[in-house]
C-alpha cells in the first residue's frame, strides 16, 4: 500500500471509529478515501462491534462495495434523516468549503450529505488548500440536452470569469477528462470541470450563480456543510471543526 493510501485508510477508519455508533443511519461517500470508511464499517458489522446500522450509498460504486461487505442499505426515500455521513473531498479550504465531484458522484453526495446531522470529511493533507480554484477544477453536473449551450452560459457568468470549462471525457470518475467518449454520471448527466488559475474570489456567489443556471443539475462546491475534517498527514491525524 502506498503512503498516501495508508493515510487515506487512517482517516477513513478513524471516522467510523469516532462517529458511527450502533443504531445509526450512515451516509457512505464515494472515492478512494471513502472506500476505507466503508471497509471499516463492513468490518465492524461483521465482528458484531456495530449492530442495527443501515447505510445510504452515494454512488453505484459505493453501493456495490457496501453490498459486497453485507452492509444493509436503504435510500433517502425511506430514510430522509441520517445521523452521520462520511466522505472524502478533492480540496478543503480554511473556511471548510469543499470541492467534490472528482469522482463524478457530486449530486448523490450532496443530496445524502445535506440530509445528515453530522458530515465528516476525510482527507489526507494533500487536499488542504489556501483557497478554492487552482488546486482542483470545480465539477459541475449538467444535463446532456444542449450541454454546449449550458457550458457557454456558465462561462459567461461574471463570477466564473477566467475559468476554462472542460467537458469531462472517459469515465465520470476521472477528472483528467481523457477518453474518447463523454463521461456519464450515475444519473445520466455530463460533467464540465471549471479550471481556474487563481483563487476564486467569491465562492458563495459563484456557487449560487451556478445553481441558478437552467441546465445545471448541481455543482461540486459544498459550503457550510462540514461538521469536522479528519486529516491524515505524516505527522499524524488531526480533527478540526468549524
Ligand atoms: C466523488 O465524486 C468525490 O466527491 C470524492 O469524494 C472526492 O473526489 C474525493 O475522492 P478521493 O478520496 O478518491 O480523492
Amino acid at each position: 500500500m502506498s503512503t498516501q493510501d495508508e493515510l487515506k485508510k487512517q482517516t477513513g477508519y478513524r471516522a467510523v471509529d469516532d462517529y458511527v455508533r450502533s443504531g445509526m443511519v450512515v451516509g457512505l461517500g464515494t472515492g478512494s478515501t471513502a472506500y476505507y470508511a466503508v471497509e471499516r464499517l463492513g468490518e465492524k458489522l461483521k465482528s458484531g462491534e456495530l449492530t442495527d446500522i443501515v447505510a445510504i450509498p452515494t454512488s453505484i460504486r459505493t453501493k456495490e462495495q457496501a453490498e459486497s461487505l453485507g452492509i444493509p442499505l436503504v435510500t433517502l426515500d425511506t430514510h430522509s434523516k441520517l445521523d452521520v455521513a462520511i466522505d472524502g473531498a478533492d480540496n478543503v479550504d480554511p473556511g471548510f468549503n469543499l470541492v467534490k465531484g472528482g469522482g463524478g458522484a457530486l449530486l448523490r453526495e450532496k443530496m445524502v450529505e445535506l440530509a445528515a446531522d453530522t458530515f465528516i470529511v476525510i482527507v489526507d493533507e494533500s487536499k488542504l488548500c489556501d483557497g478554492l480554484g487552482p488546486g482542483f477544477p470545480i465539477p459541475v453536473e449538467i444535463t446532456p440536452f444542449c450541454h454546449e449551450h449550458t457550458i457557454r452560459v456558465i462561462s459567461d457568468l461574471p463570477s466564473c470569469a477566467g475559468c476554462k470549462p472542460v467537458l469531462r471525457m472517459g469515465s465520470s470518475s476521472n477528472n483528467k477528462c481523457d477518453g474518447d467518449e463523454i463521461a456519464v454520471t450515475d444519473n445520466g448527466n455530463y460533467i464540465v470541470d471549471l479550471h481556474f488559475t487563481g483563487n476564486i474570489k467569491n465562492v458563495p456567489k459563484m456557487a449560487a450563480d451556478l445553481k441558478r443556471v437552467c441546465g445545471v443539475v448541481d455543482h461540486g462546491i459544498f459550503s457550510g456543510m462540514t461538521s469536522a475534517v479528519i486529516c491524515a498527514g505524516n505527522e499524524g491525524v488531526t480533527v478540526t471543526t468549524p
